[in-house]
């Protein structure tokens, strides 16, 4: 048995540690392409990245659909096995874990995904629903369950508590479903929270109330979050860090404050670009990058930003892969030209 499992996390400041992670899924063929034997292909989902978590920040995980964010944070908290590649949490290589050893430690690790109508059973009540992690992993205080399951809904704004406990989901409104859904993961006292688009289903006017609330339960509780968004706004309003991906490969790392005011990759910057600006006046929002963002399939040699990039100089970029550099303090980026914007 590994003794980690349930101790408090080490005081070091690192909590996830990914390296090299690789997550390629068969592409499935098609029975007359099985009869004619043609080769198996992969989509490269998640194409070698490595980062750290910090214990009590938040990082950001940021890009357009497709680039690997959802895989990445599932492969973080084990949702996925990696094709190569290790996580380290707390220490711990999940790869060395068994089943037990790997149900205990969940308790540490909880995901909020997107969809909470999706992610809620129908035919449980909020109450079941919330209580269902503290019957796997603390069934032995059951006396204390409904205790908890009330002091976990008023943290999360949903008072008082027995007006919601046996209702079910589709009796309560969309921001009230993923403040369920944010009460069930935190009820296990959770270290790392991976919360994968958690605001993008729900209603505009309560995004920021829901993000709000995540910023006051992470310190309320000392959480780390992992907080995958494909919109920058939302990651400049709750993140610390922030990786930007592009076809599974992070292009630039670094404090949310640095990338606004000294973006170095050339898809950074037209990101940022992209991003809406409120005051109509001012407004700034340029069209993303020309070009579809290829398949992950084959992505283009060398660069994978290549074929889209304004500064692409043809003789070098398809041919050598960019490595992550470190070009300011804490700030690194993937890109054979970037000193130019330093
Ligand atoms: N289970 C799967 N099987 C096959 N391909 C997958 C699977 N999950 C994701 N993909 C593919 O991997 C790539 C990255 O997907 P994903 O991690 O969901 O990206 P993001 O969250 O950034 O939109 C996409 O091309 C997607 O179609
Ligand atoms: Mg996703």
């Amino acid at each position: 048995m590994n003794d980690q499992i349930n101790e408090k996390p080490r005081s070091d400041g690192t909590l996830v540690e990914v390296r090299d992670l690789k997550k390629h899924f068969p592409v499935q063929a098609g029975l007359l392409e099985r009869l004619m034997a043609k080769r198996i292909e992969y989509v490269r989902a998640v194409d070698g990245v490595s980062f750290v978590i910090h214990k009590g920040e938040v990082l950001g995980l940021a890009g357009e659909s497709g680039s690997g964010k959802t895989t990445t944070g599932k492969l973080v908290i084990r949702l996925e096995e990696p094709t190569e590649g290790s996580v380290k949490f707390d220490g711990i290589d999940l790869q060395t874990l068994g089943d037990e050893e790997m149900r205990r430690l969940r308790r540490r690790m909880q995901v909020i995904f997107q969809d909470p109508m999706a992610s809620l059973n129908p035919r449980m009540t909020i109450g079941q629903a919330v209580g269902h992690p503290l019957q796997i992993h603390f069934p032995e205080q059951a006396g204390s369950h409904r205790e908890m399951i009330y002091e976990i809904l008023d943290k999360v704004g949903l008072s008082p508590p027995q007006f919601f406990i046996d209702k079910y989901a589709h009796q309560i409104s969309g921001g009230q479903r993923q403040r369920v859904v944010i009460a069930r993961a935190l009820v296990t006292q959770p270290d790392l929270v991976l919360a994968d688009e958690p605001i993008a289903m729900a209603d505009v006017s309560v995004r920021a109330l829901l993000l709000d609330l995540m910023i006051q339960l992470k310190n309320e509780f000392n959480l780390t979050y992992l907080f995958i968004t494909h919109d920058l706004a939302t990651a400049k309003y709750i993140c610390d860090r922030i990786g930007i991906m592009y076809l599974g490969k992070l292009s630039e790392v670094a404090e949310l404050r640095e990338v606004y005011s000294h973006p170095l990759h050339p898809y950074t910057q037209a990101l940022l670009a992209a991003v809406p600006v409120p005051n109509p006046h001012k407004r700034r929002t340029q069209p993303m990058p020309v070009g579809e963002i290829p398949d992950a399939i084959h992505p283009p040699s060398g660069c994978r930003f290549h074929p889209r990039c304004p500064i692409v100089r043809l003789d070098h970029c398809p041919k050598v892969e960019p490595e992550l550099r470190e070009l300011r303090p804490g700030h690194f980026v993937a890109c054979h030209y970037a000193e130019q914007f330093l």
